[in-house]
């Protein structure tokens, strides 16, 4: 039995990338240190900031959501139900859960509802990618949502390995300007609010520990409409040099974001100097509706397309064998 690095009783996890086995306490210890670090070496908010936490049912952003309250921060939650079937269903069962356990503040956007349309149709419909849909509806409602209930930040739950992989593509690419905004703070500005990832100097097998020793349900199953997007492949990429040399993925990570801050903070903010005619969010110009105001209307009246019928046919096995495959295709 290995014993843990900081008091020698039992321990729980294995931590190779710090070569060191940690009891539930001393886990806990060096994941709050982890955070604080990340908050403070960025300055992403106070303790009397309202933050506003986006919350998928995942375990990383239900761990962000425990941490903060666990710290001592006011942070509610903000679910948006996406709409992708049964995996949309459980994740909003199991943050409503969540919240009402510990009586925490839980905002909830249903897009179907509120915008006529959902993530599986927008994929259909226009012929993107679903994440591609997926992530411009979620970007437009993370900052209407936050401004509008005048929260002073939004704060997701990227991990480090989310982080990393995003990172190993745009430096395969080397997309300059995904470079510069890959900071772990975006400040406000342009009609944009402030937005944090307080989780970057914590992996995803961390977060899933968090929950465990926590008590902490989540949703296990990744979202099916993501399997097989190149930001999975980067992800497994890391995980195997990580695996032959612990520690290469945080060091790639965190050596960037060291070596790269002066220029991250420089150009840590979004520039938009106009405003969607529509909708008033903020927008490359003020000419044409911005690009969810667009996605309403090419979706509108559009009779729902169910989940099966978007998925590659690699997603659609993984989603017949976890959701079953009753809803049509
Ligand atoms: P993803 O884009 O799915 O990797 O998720 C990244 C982050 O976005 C999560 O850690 C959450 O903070 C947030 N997020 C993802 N899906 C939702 C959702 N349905 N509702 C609210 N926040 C979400
Ligand atoms: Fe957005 Fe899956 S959560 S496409
Ligand atoms: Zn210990
Ligand atoms: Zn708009």
């Amino acid at each position: 039995m290995s014993k843990c690095r900081s008091c020698g009783e039992a321990a729980v996890i294995d931590l190779p990338r710090h070569n060191a086995n940690f009891c539930s306490e001393h886990f806990l210890q060096l994941c709050r240190r982890q955070l604080s670090k990340a908050i403070s070496d960025f300055e992403m908010f106070m303790t009397d900031d309202r933050i506003l936490v986006a919350v998928s049912g995942g375990k990383d952003s239900l761990a962000l959501w425990d941490m903060l309250i666990d710290a001592g921060f006011q942070a509610d939650g903000l679910y948006i139900g996406l709409g992708i079937g049964d995996y949309s269903t459980e994740s909003g069962a199991i943050t409503r859960r969540f919240a009402q356990e510990r009586g925490l503040k839980l905002l909830e956007v249903d897009i179907r509802n509120e915008h006529g349309f959902d993530i599986p149709t927008a994929a259909g419909v226009t012929g993107r990618s679903p994440c591609s849909a997926c992530g411009l509806s979620k970007r437009h409602i993370f900052d209407d949502v936050a401004q509008r209930e005048g929260y002073d930040v939004l704060a997701t739950g990227h991990n480090l390995d989310d982080e990393a992989a995003v990172l190993f593509g745009n430096t395969l690419r080397w997309d300059v300007e995904y470079l510069r905004r890959q900071a772990p703070v975006l400040q406000a500005g342009n009609g944009f609010g402030k937005k944090v990832k307080p989780l970057v100097r914590l992996t995803e097998r961390e977060m899933a520990a968090w929950c465990v020793v926590r008590g902490i349900d989540y949703v296990v199953e990744e979202c099916p409409m993501a399997v097989g997007n190149k930001h999975l492949l980067y992800k497994d990429a890391l995980n195997v040099l990580d695996s032959t040399s612990p520690g290469t993925k945080a060091s790639f990570y965190l050596g960037f974001l060291d070596r790269m801050r002066p220029l991250l903070e420089h150009s840590a903010s979004i520039t938009a100097p106009g405003s969607c005619p529509r909708c008033g969010a903020a927008a490359a110009t003020s000419d044409e509706a911005c690009a969810f105001c667009r996605l309403v209307e090419t979706t509108s009246g559009h009779e729902q397309i169910p989940v099966r019928m978007v998925l590659n046919k690699k997603a659609r096995k993984l989603f017949d064998a976890q959701w079953g495959s009753q809803h049509g295709d």
